[in-house]
């Protein structure tokens, strides 16, 4: 976690350009937003998890989170395929999907994360993963991100927005004191401007990962050094690739727009993810790159819950966010989504009880529907709707 170099001449009015258009030459190929339109696809197993969420609510007679579940149940997350060996759960997305959009009538749009770098996580570790070194960045080319060009190029008929190696550039950015991370730099470079390269396929809408407003957004050089090495990542793919935009807070607690500002934002114009993609967005264009960003919003604290910006485990209180939303007045949002499954445990940290990384999470799942944004709203009936084409899980 950055601590903060602050004052700043800028305020934050000055960083906003005067016109919210965005250039046509800096769009992608598909210059429609992916998410207008199509809903987000539903990842089965996990509203299969949520029946303990129900029966909690059910046990405890409180029927109206039991609805409210419901309603999560059918809401659409993205999915991850953060190993070689998970590649097949693309296959599975992509046949619920194409399931949804053939036999239910739903055009889908399937969120899908693009998370293996070698040495990924270099400087918390938290979420290191399977590969490493050279070595690791061959097997990241040929068997994970061509595997993953392989499935996408077949699927030509569903769209997929994919958030692109969660973190990496933050890391590049602030974190090159770190010695993993220094050597991390050139293979992050190389792995990510591969699978950008790979992936220019007109059904795919590529969002690189740009941390949260808590990372990258304070308004020195580190909003310029991390727009500048998007510029470089995109640049190396080569051949004109395009990129459709940005991720911003994948996997942490930053409220869209902060009804409370905190103190921990001290004087960051970035303090919540609204006022961060304003920030970047400049910085962008300037470069000749994307102005779009996807917002995650899974899970958004409570004013009061944090002490500190970089508090990210199981933080509480907190509650489920908007669910997928296009239509804001921000004009650089192409959507609120939920990147990282509500209910997943971030780890045996934060809120008591909390079991493994990635571990279901029960108690907090309660909290989180408890707490749930307004969009949120409970579902008419206490009934599972299901689908005849929809997985038995
Ligand atoms: C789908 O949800 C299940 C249960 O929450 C989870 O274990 C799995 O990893 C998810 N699949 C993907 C591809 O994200
Ligand atoms: C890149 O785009 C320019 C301008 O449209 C074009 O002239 C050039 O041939 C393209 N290069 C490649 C490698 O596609
Ligand atoms: C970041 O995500 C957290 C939790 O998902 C949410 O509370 C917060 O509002 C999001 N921040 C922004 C700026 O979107």
């Amino acid at each position: 976690m950055r601590s903060a170099p602050l004052a700043s001449a800028l305020a934050l009015g000055a960083l906003v350009p005067s016109s919210g258009a965005v250039p046509t030459a800096i769009v992608s190929r598909d210059s429609s937003n992916p998410f207008v339109g199509r809903k987000l696809s539903i990842n089965h197993s996990y509203a299969a998890s949520l029946e303990a969420t129900f029966d909690s609510f059910i046990e405890e007679g409180d029927e109206l989170n039991a609805r409210k579940t419901r309603t999560v149940q059918g809401l659409g997350t993205f999915q991850w395929a953060p190993a070689i060996s998970l590649l097949a759960s693309l296959d599975a997305a992509i046949s619920a999907a194409r399931a949804e959009q053939n036999q239910g009538g739903v055009p889908q749009v399937v969120g899908l994360v693009l998370y293996n770098l070698p040495d990924r996580d270099c400087s918390a570790g938290e979420s290191a993963g399977e590969l490493s070194g050279e070595d690791g960045l061959r097997r990241y080319k040929n068997e994970y991100v061509d595997g993953w060009a392989e499935r996408l190029s077949r699927a030509s008929d569903l769209t997929f927005a994919v958030v692109v190696e969660p973190d990496a550039v933050g890391n590049m950015v602030t974190n090159q004191g770190v010695p993993l991370c220094a050597e991390a730099k050139p293979i992050y470079e190389e792995g990510i401007a591969y699978a950008i390269s790979k992936l220019q396929l007109p059904n795919v809408n590529l969002y690189l990962d740009a941390s949260h407003g808590g990372w990258l957004g304070w308004p020195d050089n580190l909003v310029l050094e991390a727009a500048q090495q998007f510029k470089d990542i995109v640049d190396r793919a080569g051949n004109n690739a395009t990129i459709r935009g940005f991720s911003t807070n994948v996997s942490n607690y930053n409220p869209f727009k902060a009804t409370v500002r905190e103190d921990y934002t001290e004087w960051s114009p970035s303090w919540d993810e609204d006022h961060y993609t304003s920030s970047l967005a400049p910085y962008l264009e300037e470069l000749d790159l994307p102005t779009r960003f996807i917002v995650d919003q899974s899970r958004v604290h409570l004013p009061g819950a944090r002490e500190e910006w970089g508090e990210w485990c199981n933080v509480a209180p907190a509650g489920l966010g908007a669910p997928q939303k296009t239509d804001l007045e921000n004009p650089y949002i192409d959507s609120l989504v939920w990147v990282k499954p509500p209910g997943e445990s971030d780890g045996r940290c934060g809120l008591e009880g909390a079991p493994a990384a990635g571990q279901w999470f029960n108690e907090y799942v309660q909290m989180l529907v408890e707490n749930a944004h307004e969009d949120v709203q409970p579902a008419d009936s206490l009934e599972r709707v299901t689908k005849s084409w929809w997985p038995q899980i």
